[in-house]
Formats: structure tokens, sequence, C-alpha cells
């Protein structure tokens, strides 16, 4: 039985204040401390949120990887939002996690944002909705959601403190709005703290989270911090900081005990973050052994392959979709079609079970008798990629590497086999700061050419070839530690080989990062096969695509180019893609472009293809959903939450980059981002917000809405549309509003209200859409309704084109 909130209250009370500071500090990179004097066990919480990593980093322990935000947007489905949550939960708990590290609710305040593909929308009430329904997924199963990363961190450049001036009615009705929808609706059971500044002062002493957060909103869950943003004692434990994470070490674990007991931190401030971490612990069932609520979600890969192919968006298609089942021969390219992106890179990578590939999907689904060849076309950098492992045998004749870690004294710590190609090990007793790893094995060559093999990793690094040392270096980071933890430098050695011929072996890395109170080795080694000139592999894949029946090019972004600490310089697609793309649609009037990437890219040959589809970082069952929606089994159902700019220099708003010396990011452009932005600009991207395509067509038959309101009530509308197509189909059903007389600052229009609706063929449906009373509303010291006519506008897109207008009187 959980406890009751006064049985909670004397818990704390029972605890020594040198207890209760110490629960305020993780006791190492994921967990919180156990007491079992008072029946509390170990929480541990985990990244998050496109599928559940679990406290270890390891192949061996892999976790369902799950559609990232971009794409789940796409779907505007609450209920699919809802099961992914669900799953989320059952992933959680398959590995011991209580709290999910998500979902990340900052805005698309600019494409640039490095962290765009794990955050949903440019829209505030979308991004808000969609969290909601997440979080309830999440918590309906006991686990607790972490909705993140609060407030104003749009985007990762300097994102330790660079500070983000917002006014307050921008920061209320835009960046804030998600995070009260997720406390007031969803009743998230903790929230994290950014790393940035907001008007001045970084997010873990911000009077943010006091005021609205838990005096306005009544949050009652737990403030963690980004993880290392606590870098203070008073000003973060003054603040409504509640739990500084990671541990063991941290500002608090060093100096809190000693503040309070020189007054300078009072004891009620520690109580009351005591008793919100035992309400959490209460909630997840960390306390008095209350059994764990582990329900399974049936089919999950099922699941996730429908909600992938439903967030999957069609933004442009001259009828070459679906892919009639009599295509003789399909061309398939591109080094994306070989290993899709199934997920961004950073704090949310998961290490999945069992990807499948675009190409693999494509072939498996394709009808009897169609040939599906394939041929990369051009690669997309000279950077490692992970071993096969079926061509290496570690030491002891297993396949894989042998990687053993090693104390500073060159004593064995810990020696096993692993099957992966990075590892990531955060604990404390295996990676010390002087501590080194070696990564063992025998490599025997599949075909003849020059074969690269390297290393990547943080402090020295050596390469050994049949017992020769062939590289010996040291490499350092500057910068965002997560991002050189996920991507360190990396260094190689060549060796041209025979079919068969077999060679040994062994890297050697240093561990440590030099980061006070965190220890992680992360040693990556890789691979590079022998190449064809890009100019030939050019030709093979123009050859290809010249004599089948449809081409698709699958082209995308890397874990690199999205990725966190930092954000990205422009909007091109790495390598030589887009010349890939124009030379096969040269040759190929049926040219379908497949976009893997998890926030808008540009696309200079658009107008020269007959169809793009837009698969966002789809998780693994990637190639399976793909193929689904190519052969139209299903349709793609995705519409895009973030308007899709034409090229970097036409976004309008793009400033990432902390100014020199103050670290400001101004949000000068206040309401107006994404499609308010476009519209007041008069400008067009390449697609907007709410836009996209699926395998039948519809008519917009009516709308009905009452022509008059008082202020503060919901407003239904009725949405009539028929599908006027050949196939059962689904639509979203989008409403705005806009005022065209207003004393007040607006943006140009919002939307208020959604609904995923589907009809078969030929039949009409009634779509009701709630516009809640706050849509009505803007932020003026206070939530205000300004009386007056607002236009409704039922449309396809947040452009308006071809909207049907309705005016409502709010009096
Ligand atoms: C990220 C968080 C993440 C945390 C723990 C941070 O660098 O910003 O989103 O949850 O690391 O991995």
């Amino acid at each position: 039985m959980p406890l009751t909130s006064n049985e909670l209250t004397n818990l704390v009370a029972s605890l020594t204040l040198e207890e209760k500071v110490r629960l305020l500090t993780g006791e190492d990179a994921w967990s919180a401390y156990a007491l079992p004097s008072i029946g509390l066990r170990k929480l541990v919480v985990s990244d998050g949120p496109t599928g559940v990593r679990g406290a270890e980093w390891d192949e061996r322990d892999p976790s369902l990887s799950l559609p990232s935000a971009t794409c789940l947007a796409s779907t505007w489905d609450r209920t699919a939002l809802r099961t992914i949550g669900q799953l989320s939960a059952m992933e959680g708990r398959r590995k011991g996690i209580d709290v999910v590290l998500g979902p990340t609710i900052n805005l698309h305040r600019s494409p640039r944002g490095g962290r765009h593909f794990e955050a949903y929308s440019e829209d505030p009430y979308l991004t808000g909705e969609l969290a909601v329904a997440y979080i309830r997924g999440v918590q309906e199963q006991g686990v607790g959601a972490c909705p993140k990363h609060y407030v104003a961190n749009d985007s990762e450049n300097d994102r330790f403190s660079m500070n983000s001036v917002v006014d307050e009615q921008t920061l209320r009705e835009l960046y804030l709005a998600p995070f009260e929808a997720a406390v007031t609706q969803g009743e998230a059971w903790s929230i994290m703290s950014a790393y940035n500044r907001t008007n001045g002062t970084t997010m873990t002493e911000n009077d943010l989270l006091r005021h609205p957060l838990k005096d306005e909103w009544g949050f009652s869950g737990v403030v963690v911090s980004d993880w290392t943003a606590v870098r203070s004692v008073e000003a973060s434990a003054n603040a409504a900081q509640d739990w500084a994470m990671p541990g063991p070490r941290s500002p608090w674990s060093e100096g809190l005990l000693e503040a309070v007991q020189a007054g300078r931190v009072p004891v009620a401030a520690i109580d009351d973050k005591v008793l919100r971490m035992l309400r959490l612990a209460n909630r997840v069932g960390a306390l008095q052994s209350q059994p764990q609520d582990v329900r399974t979600v049936a089919d999950a890969r099922a699941r996730i392959r429908a909600i992938a192919a439903e967030g999957m968006v069609l933004v442009q298609n001259e009828g070459v979709l679906p892919l009639a089942s009599r295509t003789k021969s399909i061309a398939v390219i591109g080094a994306h079609a070989l290993e899709g992106r199934i997920m961004g890179g950073g704090s949310a990578t998961v290490l999945p079970f069992a990807p499948v590939s675009p190409l693999n999907g494509l072939r498996a689904g394709a009808a009897l008798g169609t040939t599906v060849q394939f041929a990369v076309g051009s690669h997309l950098s000279d950077d490692l990629e992970p071993f096969p492992i079926e061509l290496l045998i570690a030491p002891n004749g297993s396949k894989g590497v042998e990687l053993t870690f090693f104390a500073e004294d060159g004593s064995e710590v810990l020696s096993e086999i692993r099957a992966g190609s990075h590892f990531i090990n955060m604990n404390p007793t295996i990676a010390g700061p002087t501590a080194w790893t070696r990564v063992r094995t025998r490599f025997t060559a599949a075909e003849a050419g020059v074969h690269r093999f390297g290393t990547a990793t943080l402090g020295g690094a050596k390469i050994i070839v049949n017992g020769e040392t062939r590289f010996e270096g040291a490499a350092t980071f500057e910068g965002d530690p997560a991002a050189a933890f996920m991507n360190p430098p990396q260094s190689f050695v060549e060796q041209d080989m025979q079919p068969g011929e077999s060679i040994d072996l062994e890297f050697h890395a240093a561990s440590g990062m030099g980061i006070p109170g965190l220890s992680v080795v992360s040693t990556r080694i890789g691979y590079r096969a022998p190449r064809l000139s890009d100019a030939a592999e050019l030709e093979r894949a123009v050859a290809l695509a010249s004599t089948a029946e449809v081409a698709i090019v699958v082209v995308g972004t890397t874990e690199i180019v999205e990725s966190e600490g930092y954000d990205r310089s422009d909007l091109r697609l790495p390598g030589d893609q887009d010349a890939l793309v124009a030379a096969v649609a040269a040759v190929n009037k049926r040219t379908i472009v497949v976009v893997n990437a998890g926030s808008p890219v540009e696309m200079p040959w658009r107008g020269d293809v007959a169809a793009i589809l837009l698969t966002w970082f789809p998780g693994e069952e990637m190639g399976n959903a793909l193929a689904d929606v190519i052969y139209g089994v299903i349709e793609p159902g995705g519409h895009l939450p973030t308007s899709w700019a034409v090229d970097l220099a036409s976004a309008p708003v793009s400033n990432t980059d902390p100014a020199p010396g103050t670290l400001e990011v101004v949000y000068e452009e206040g309401l107006n981002i994404g499609y308010r932005a476009y519209t007041l600009a008069g400008r067009e991207p390449a697609y907007w917000m709410g836009h996209g395509l699926g395998y039948t067509t519809w008519t917009r038959d009516s709308v009905d809405v009452v022509s008059q309101m008082h202020a503060g009530n919901p407003v239904t509308v009725h949405v009539g549309i028929t599908n006027t197509g050949k196939r059962d189909g689904s639509t979203v059903v989008q409403v705005y509003l806009r005022r065209r007389e207003s004393g007040v600052r607006r943006p140009a229009h919002w939307l208020a209200g959604f609904a995923r609706v589907s009809a078969p063929a030929g039949a009409s449906v009634t779509a009701e859409v709630t516009i809640e009373a706050r849509r009505f509303q803007h932020w003026a010291d206070g939530w205000q309704t300004e009386p007056g006519q607002f236009e409704v506008i039922v449309a396809d897109n947040a452009s308006l084109t071809d909207g049907t207008v309705r005016t409502i009187e709010i009096k």
C-alpha cells in the first residue's frame, strides 16, 4: 500500500539532517540513495525519451528503440503518444527503472536546434497536448515521467552558460506552456531543470522553479537537475531545486550539510525537498517494498511499426506512391538505406534490439517477382563505422571482442566478451580517472582492399596491429563534455588485405573525462571497409537507377549532425547526398526520396523528384514501417509538427549562437516562431506545419461553431469531412484562431485544437474539436481574455490557405 501524506511527513521527521542531505544528491550516475531504515530502496532513473536505456550502456542489455519525438509528434495522435508512454514504462520496469527522463518539451524555436529531433514541435499547444498523453501513458503504469528541460533550453550551443532572454508573455505563452500542461494536466511526478540561464539566472537557481512551477501550478514532484547543472550550494538549495544529479559528488554533497548547519539554508527547505523525494518514491513503489506494477504491452514491435508509419510525412507525391505491386524493379540507393538512422545522438541514445534497415524492410515487403537492387551512391563521411561483428573473433574464440578494464596500477579490473563497437562504463569502481581499457580481437577480411581500423576516445590511445604499435597519441576535448563523450575524437590505421586474410588488432584507450564527480569510460572502436572512389560509387548508383522502374533514394543526417551539446551549423544533408539525389532524379522520373532526418534539411532537388517522404528517426522498426508505407499496406499518417524551412537563410528564426561575452540568446521574435513567423514575414517555408498527404483525398463539407460565447468557456467546433478517395484513410483536422483587430500583442495566428480522424472510403464523418478557454487567452500579468471577435479557421496546415473561416464573439 502506498503511504499517506501524513506518513510521508512522519518519515521525513524521523530522518537525521545528515540522512536528509545525503538523499538530495544521487548515489551514482542514475540512482538515489536507499534508506533501509525507512524502507526506501534505491530509486533509479534513465534516459529517455526514445526508449529506455537502463542503468548500463551495454549492447548485451538492449532496449526497444522507439520513434523519436518529431516522428511521434507528426502523428498528432494522443492515443499513439499514450501507447509510446506505456511502452516506455514497460521498458523501464523491465530494466529496473523508476523514472524515465523525458519527454523533451522544449520548442523548435530554430531548425538549427541540436536536439530538435528529441522535442515535439514549434507549437506550444501541440507540444503540451502530446506531452500530456505521453506522461499519462508512462505514469499510469507506475513509472515516473520527467518533462525536460525547464525552461528555454531550446538550443544547445553553450548550453551550460547561455542566457535565454525572453519576455514574460513569450515565456508564458510559448516556452512555459507545455510545462504547465505537463504539470496541471499530465501531473508529472518530476521535472528536469535545465543547464542554461533564463533572464540571467541559471535554471537550477531560478525563481521559475518556485513560481509558477510549484506555487501557481501546484507541482508536487521532484525538480531533478540536468546532469551536473547544480553548480552552487545556497543559491540552488534556496531556490526550489530538489535533487542534484548525478552523484556521488555534487556541490550539495560537498557543502549543503554545512550550509544548513550554519543557517544559510533553512531546514524547512531541506525537509520540503526530502518530502518530495519520498513522495516520488511512494508513487513509483520504492517505499516499504511496494510491489512494482510491471505490465507488459502486447505486440510492442507491431505497435512501434504502426506508429512509425503513422508519423512518416508524405510531403510531395506525383502519383508514384504507393508503389503498385506490378512494379518489377526497384533501385534502392543511399548509405541510409543500408543502415537507417533510427534515432538521433546524445543522451537519448539506446542500444536497440534488432533494427530493420530500409533496404531489408523494402526487400522483405516487395511483391513476389519485384527485384530490389542496392547501390550506396555516396558515403556520408570518413567517420568510422561500427565493426561488423561477424568478422571478429575474440582471443577466447567467441564472436566479438575482448574488452578489459585496467586500474591505474595496471591490474585487471574486469574482462568481458562484447559484441559492440562503443563501450561506455559509468561505474566509478571501473571508470577511475587514470584507468584504461584494452580491446583485443582477430579481424578477417571479407573483401580485398584497404581496410581502416580505428578508435575514438578521450585521452591517450594506441592501435596495435599484429603486435606492432601503429598509432599512439592523445586526444583532449574542448567544449561540451556530453558531446565529447558521445563523439570522442577518432584515430585510425590502414591495412591492405586480401579476402580471408586475418590480423590481430589491439586498441588501448585511457579512461576518465576529468569531470568532477563523473567517472566515465567512453571508447569506440571502428572500421571502414574498402571503398570505391566517390565518382565510381555515384556512377554505379546512377547506372542502377537508370535501368530500374523506380528509384528510392534514402538520405539523411547522422548521430553526429543531430545530437546534443551543439546546434547544427547549417541545414544541409551531409556529404554529397544532394548531388546523389540530383543525379538519380536526372535519369529516373520516378525517383522517391526518403528523408531520414530528425529535423528539417534543405532539399534543393525537391522540384525534380516524384515523391518525398519524411521518416524522421522512426525507431528500430524503421525498415518495416517504411516498406508498409511505400507499398501501401498503410498510408503515411504524418502531418508536420514544425514548418520545414526552404533553407537556413530563409528560416525566420535561426539565431542559436550566444552573443560573445554575454552569452545571450535574445528571443527577440517574441511570440512568433515557426509558422507564426513565416506568416508575419510573408514568407513561405518549403512545407507548413500541419501539412501531410495520405493515400486518399478529403473534402471539408461543413464547419459549425457557436457565434457567441462567454469568456472562460470551451468551444466545440464540428467539422464535417468526406473521404472522397478509393481507400480508407485518416487525416488531422486542425483548428486555428486569429484576431483581425486586437489591442493586445498576439501571434499572427495560433493552433487552438486538433483531432485525428479516420473514415472509410467514400464515408463522411464529423470531427469534434474542443477549443479550451485558455486558447482564447493571452498573458498580461495573468491570463486574460480580450472580448471581441476571434476567427476560427479550419485548415489543412498552418498557412491557412483554403481554410474555412468562422467568427465567434467572445463576451
Ligand atoms: C541531458 C539530459 C539527460 C541527462 C542524463 C544531459 O546531458 O541534457 O537530457 O537526461 O544528460 O543523461
